[in-house]
């Protein structure tokens, strides 16, 4: 590698990290990141997003669910296209890499051909999804579920935990929730779906690799379960004669996690949301919902311990006399990554000078919603003590510099199957 080579791509790095610290300054308020889908901050991240995709060289715009989509035309205006994506908006109390360093590094691999007045031959487009983390509704990938044309239109009526329905969420953002099907893109305009990932997990730092090629993303189930009992005074209701709604969820979620932890096969369950109504010191609560999220390795080890965990909450419900109402919200399969993807990536890492390493996803990706239009690639980047889904989610500037060359190796030497 020349020496011209090498200082252009610390600073396509250096760039790429002055930008993730610049849309991690856009939150929700106080001094933890926090973006949920449709909210005036993320309409603000998006127009900083769509900014820089202009000044790479792209047309850019905001498709009809809040998605950035940005466009560079190959040799041939109107070819199909190479889209490289990832999402923007974050979970509560977020890091700052998970989603909008793989929107920016694909964003700066076409400003740096831009800059050479390189064209190919196929276009780039790069999308930054405008929810993948599902924390607001009760659904998620929904960019990414609009581009592929399977958004689900029943979600527009869920609401968030402030009880403003997607719908008037949508109208608020300046959207029209009636032609969320105008974001929908055909199979024929994709040779591929490509994105750049923290890992998000500790497999490549404990390998001591920046970048992994990444075989599939594990399957998730998420639930949305209520447990009615009877509200009382909390000084004068017997304890035997209580119908606690919020001791039954306790429970409940101790036997979720006794039931993963005993799983000897990377089951994982969480509860990640809680509320107890009325919510008062001195009220016996009436009224508990809670949230289930639950993964595995395959889709058939994850159902299997669904139906199981099922059977459990619902033999406790009945124990203690409760009300239960138990909802899947949510349930994607494993996606495999598709094997000439994988070889162009591994290929790309390995001209880079580092060595290949295939490891599967735990998390979820866009990629789950696009597989139904595109053949998916995932690059992943190694993130420090695998932390993510928390402030101190850190990315090495090496890593970013390294994950940005090889994307654009990629990039530059794709080949359409
Ligand atoms: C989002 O990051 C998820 O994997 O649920
Ligand atoms: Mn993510
Ligand atoms: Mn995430
Ligand atoms: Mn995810």
């Amino acid at each position: 590698m020349g020496a011209g080579k090498a200082v252009q791509n610390a600073s396509l790095g250096e760039e790429i990290v002055r930008r993730v610290n610049e849309l991690a300054a856009i939150s929700e308020g106080g001094d933890k990141l926090t973006r949920v889908f449709l909210t005036k901050e993320l309409r603000a991240a998006s127009n900083v997003i769509l900014g820089w995709m202009r000044e790479a060289g792209m047309s850019a715009h905001l498709d009809a669910i809040g998605n950035a989509c940005g466009r560079y035309e190959g040799e041939q205006p109107g070819a199909p296209c190479l889209m490289l994506g990832s999402h923007y908006d974050t979970v509560r109390d977020a890091g700052k890499w998970d989603g909008p360093l793989g929107v920016i590094t694909a964003i700066a691999c076409v400003a740096d051909l831009n800059r050479r007045g390189k064209r190919l031959p196929f276009a780039i487009e790069v999308v930054g999804f405008a929810d993948e983390e599902g924390v607001r509704f009760a659904s998620t990938l929904l960019g990414s579920r609009a581009i592929a044309g399977t958004f689900d239109e029943s979600v527009l009526n869920t609401r968030d935990r402030d009880g403003v329905s997607m719908r008037d969420a949508l109208i608020e953002f300046g959207l029209d929730p009636d032609h969320i099907g105008a974001a929908a893109r055909a199979r024929r305009e994709l040779l591929a779906y490509l994105e750049l990932h923290i890992e998000q997990g500790p497999v490549l730092e404990a390998r001591n690799l920046p970048l992994g090629v990444v075989t599939a993303i594990a399957g998730a189930t998420r639930l949305a379960a209520r447990l009615t009992g009877m509200a009382g005074h909390a000084g004068t209701v017997p304890m035997a004669l209580r119908r606690d709604a919020l001791t039954g969820a306790a429970e409940c979620i101790a036997a979720i996690e006794q039931f993963c932890r005993t799983d000897e096969d990377e089951l994982v369950g969480t509860v990640g949301y809680i509320q107890a109504r009325p919510g008062a010191t001195n009220v016996v609560p009436g009224e508990v919902s809670f949230t289930i999220d639950m993964r595995a390795p395959t889709d058939m080890h994850r159902k299997r311990a669904v139906a199981d965990v099922v059977r459990q909450i619902e033999a406790i419900a009945r124990r203690r006399n409760l009300v239960l109402q138990l909802d899947v919200t949510h349930e994607n399969r494993t996606v495999p990554c598709a094997p000439w993807l994988k070889d162009q990536i591994a290929q790309a890492i390995a001209a880079e000078g580092f060595s290949t390493f295939e490891l599967p996803s735990g998390a979820g990706h866009d990629g789950m919603a696009m597989i139904d239009i595109a053949d998916v690639g995932m690059i992943f980047i190694r993130c420090r003590g695998g932390i993510s889904h928390h402030p101190d989610e850190h990315v090495e500037l090496a890593d970013v510099d390294a994950g940005a060359r090889v994307l654009l190796r990629v990039i530059e030497h794709f080949k359409p199957r």
